[in-house]
């Protein structure tokens, strides 16, 4: 789902006709990642109907997207990498395919035209990781298979690892998941388990999510979870997937989840979507993700009692920013990781106090102020290496860029900025710009300097009002 503005510009400028029926282009446009995302059409619905074969990992079934046409189309491409396609269909008739590394172009016997929808069902089978490079992060392998089950991480990019997509934050879709199991296994996913069907021995869990999803956060699990059920502010449903191993403590690790809920719906606006919970997949895991409505952990976190309470703020506070307001391209993940980070340390301030937000912000200034650490690990978020987007600076210094705005413009300008950003954008996508944008226009104040030091600056800004500087 988004604005069709693109194409107008292009036929503004003559590189579209509208009479002509052209290719998509093969990516949408990110600056970082040319290849991911597609253009000429945008998807407003994935049905994703699977089978996983337990022995195997083997995924079979048929992914249909509904989707329309942003200019008349003679072919078009989707993200998908690896698996046997049997069948593509195009508003049910057999279509012509053709594939190329991550690029699966499917060609339109009569054209699209401009603003018609349609219908595309890929149908395929195969092990999904096959052929993905095994240099990808842990976090952007897609459907990742362990000795109890699986579980799906896809940033920024292995959705396509496991169904064929649209594969970029600016094409966010509804979901619907027809996901079939061996019993006993559950099955937990994105929104709202509406329906379970036994079948021989099988079951069939559906998932419905009514909030458009970015592809990136869109996951599946399959374990022998045991479900907790609770309630957030204005009776938000919450249901908790834990492992029956770890159920009794991850029941106490994540029993202030509601009090965060209402926190940061206080501080940042009504909470975006239509439930919230976690998922725990039975193993360890060095990371966590904040797949949408049903944030992923691993084991070790459950188990981390108190000391979890950070990263378990941290993934519940990217519903409002990553997932609700999306990234619209890759290079200002510091829109994602800066503001987790901070929401968690205001957690952190609500709970502890303001000296110790006070020592946690200082204690995150270190490495930034040590050239040694802030070169190889700290870098300025603004434009992280699009191979090392997840580093320690988009995290830390762009929390730091936030707390540096808060001290310069003062508490209620700052929380001010907060609730409008997320009030402008969510269900929506932002860029840095539009940040500093409503950052100046609430504060009254031309920050452009102040940004430009804090975002892209080699050494990391001194913080007068803390007595901070690099050394
Ligand atoms: N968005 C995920 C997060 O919440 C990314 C995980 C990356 N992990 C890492 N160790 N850098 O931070
Ligand atoms: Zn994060």
């Amino acid at each position: 789902m988004r604005k069709i503005t693109f194409v107008l510009m292009m036929m503004m400028m003559g590189l579209v006709h509208a009479e002509e029926a052209v290719p998509g282009a093969a990516g949408i446009g990110d600056s970082y990642f040319p290849s991911l995302g597609n253009g000429g059409y945008d998807v407003q619905h994935y049905t994703l109907d699977l089978a996983w074969d337990e022995a195997t990992n083997m995924l079979s079934g048929t992914v249909t997207l509904n989707a329309t046409a942003i200019h008349d189309l003679s072919a078009f491409n989707l993200d998908f990498l690896g698996f046997d396609i049997s069948a593509v269909h195009l508003d049910d008739a057999p279509a012509g395919f053709s594939r190329d590394g991550r690029e699966l172009t499917i060609q339109a016997a009569q054209p699209l035209k401009t603003g018609q929808d349609f219908s595309v069902a890929v149908s395929y089978s195969g092990v999904p990781g096959d052929g993905v490079p095994h240099y990808y992060d842990v976090f952007a392998r897609g459907w990742t298979r362990h000795e109890q089950g699986v579980y799906v991480a896809s940033e920024p990019n292995g959705a396509a690892f496991w169904y064929p997509v649209n594969d970029h934050p600016l094409d966010k879709a509804t979901y619907r998941f027809e996901i079939t199991v061996p019993q006993p296994y559950i099955v937990a996913a994105n929104g709202l388990l509406t329906e379970t069907r036994e079948n021989d021995d099988t079951i069939t869990y559906v998932w419905e999510s009514r909030d458009p999803i970015a592809s990136y956060l869109v996951t599946v699990n399959i374990g022998d979870f045991v479900v907790e059920k609770a309630k957030g502010p204005d009776g938000l449903p919450i249901r908790n997937y834990f492992p029956a191993r770890v159920f009794q403590q991850g029941v106490l690790t994540f029993s202030r989840t509601p009090e965060m809920i209402a926190f940061f719906s206080e501080m940042f606006g009504p909470y975006p979507f239509e439930a919230y919970g976690v998922v725990v997949a039975d193993r360890s895991l060095p990371f966590a993700l904040e797949t949408q409505t049903l944030s992923l952990f691993g084991s070790n976190t459950a188990l981390g009692g108190a000391s979890s309470e950070n990263v378990i703020a941290h993934e519940l506070a990217h519903q409002w920013f990553g997932n609700s307001v999306s990234l619209a391209e890759w290079k200002d993940i510091w829109l994602n990781e800066g503001f987790a980070t901070y929401a968690a340390a205001l957690w952190l301030e609500h709970t502890d106090g303001p000296e110790a937000l006070d020592r946690y912000m200082r204690d995150l200034y270190q490495p930034l102020a040590t050239p040694a650490l802030a070169l190889g690990h700290f870098l300025p978020p603004g434009d992280p290496p699009p191979d090392n987007l997840f580093n320690g600076g988009v995290y830390v210094r762009g929390a730091w860029v936030l707390h540096a705005l808060r001290l310069r413009v003062g508490d209620e300008a700052f929380f001010d900025i907060l609730r409008t950003y997320y009030e402008r954008f969510q269900h929506a996508n932002a860029a840095t710009a539009d940040f500093i944008a409503v950052a100046e226009e609430i504060s009254g104040q031309s920050l452009a300097a102040f940004f430009e030091s804090w975002l892209y600056d080699e050494s990391v800004p001194e913080v007068p009002e803390m007595g901070l500087k690099p050394r």
